[in-house]
């Protein structure tokens, strides 16, 4: 039904302007306040759609938490300090950080928790998974407090919009979203060059650009560098830079066609770490890695973590410790594809586990 719905709205917008862009896609299928995917459906969790890393484990988040403290020591422990995340789904990771900060009580003590999240539904699971924390929540890092920053983010790049360019014989188009003659929603390639700087990728590739990551990574950049602090990404996705249509749609743990009943599937694409880097250090701030997720994390100590936790318990719960510490790791499922990405001030010591 909301799905009908979306894709009648999608259908009149296109009959009245054209194609549209992958990126405005992406944006009304995903945001859109009565029809979109997050206004009508839980994203994440065993019951949701698909599942992440702080789902999969609470040693993901404890290692989070260790970084967080020892990255605050290692910047000479500034108090108060804006302890933000970006897109916390349901509230997990959070929740499994702070547990593990609260082995440094001074750290604890001296961290004021801030989320930033645009969906209304996932804002009230944040509240109830968060509430002895009492986070403020924001719709932007604009209004996030200022001062030092402490900032982490898993998976929150790979659901901002993408616009897609593809290279033809004589120049760049961007891609877009039509309709066929029997009104199905189809990629389209706009006949007009597309005048962005574009590298010099063979005729055929596909080329993404991420306009609000790379605004993101401008603001964020500005306040390290002024304010101090340190950032984290985790997320999906290439390093160096690399063409490919990354596009992809997830609904019920399956993948999905893009354009197919919008509005019922999670859309995201690969993070380009490189161009998100550089946008940091364009205005000052310094960037680590990144380094895999099975790098970052074994560094911090993850096994002994998790064997630690498996100590004393039954054998299924040890098994399924050992499982989702494997999945994090294992180079054939989240090691290697997820990266870690550092980002702080330009005189900041070198962060844990980017050595
Ligand atoms: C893929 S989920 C990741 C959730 C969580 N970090 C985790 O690891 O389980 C993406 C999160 O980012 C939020 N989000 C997506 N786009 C956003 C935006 N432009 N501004 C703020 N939050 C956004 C979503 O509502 C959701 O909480």
């Amino acid at each position: 039904m909301n799905s009908a719905l979306l894709l009648e709205h999608l259908r009149e917008l296109i009959r009245a302007d054209g194609p549209l862009t992958v990126e405005r896609y992406m944006d009304i299928a995903l945001w859109h306040p009565d029809w979109g995917y997050y206004a009508t459906h839980q994203p994440v969790g065993a019951r949701g759609d698909f599942v992440t890393a702080p789902e999969i484990s609470q040693v993901f988040g404890e290692m989070i938490g260790l970084w967080l403290g020892e990255t605050w020591q290692r910047l000479s422990a500034p108090n108060p300090v804006v302890l933000c995340e970006l897109g916390p789904g349901n509230g997990t990771l959070m929740a499994d950080l702070l547990r593990a900060a609260a082995v440094a009580p001074t750290f604890r003590q001296a961290a004021r928790i801030h989320l930033i999240e645009t969906s209304a539904r996932l804002r009230s699971v944040q509240a109830q998974t968060l509430a002895a924390a009492a986070p403020t929540w924001h719709y932007s890092l604009a209004t996030v407090p200022t001062g030092p920053l402490l900032l982490v983010a898993n998976e929150f790049l790979d659901a901002l919009p993408i616009r897609q360019f593809e290279r033809g014989a004589d120049s760049w188009h961007e891609r877009g979203v039509g309709l066929t003659a029997d009104g199905a929603l189809s990629f389209v390639r706009n006949p007009a060059g597309a005048t962005e700087e574009l590298p010099d990728w063979p005729v055929g590739s596909i080329v993404e650009r991420r306009p609000a990551a790379r605004d993101l990574a401008h603001d964020l950049g500005c306040r390290l560098a002024h304010q101090g602090g340190a950032a984290l990404f985790i997320d999906y996705g290439y390093f160096p830079p690399a063409p490919g249509d990354t596009l992809q749609a997830v609904a019920r743990h399956r993948r999905h066609d893009p354009l197919r009943n919008p509005g019922t599937a999670d859309l995201t694409a690969h993070v380009d770490f490189a161009a998100f880097a550089a946008a940091t250090t364009a205005v000052g701030a310094r960037t680590w890695g990144p380094v895999s997720q099975a790098r970052f994390l074994k560094a911090l100590g993850v096994e002994i973590r998790a064997r630690r936790l498996a100590a004393g318990k039954n054998m299924q719960q040890q098994a399924q410790i050992e499982s989702g510490c494997r999945r994090l790791l294992d180079e054939t499922q989240m090691g290697t594809l997820f990266k870690v990405l550092a980002i702080t001030g330009a005189d900041a010591p070198t962060p844990a586990g980017f050595d």
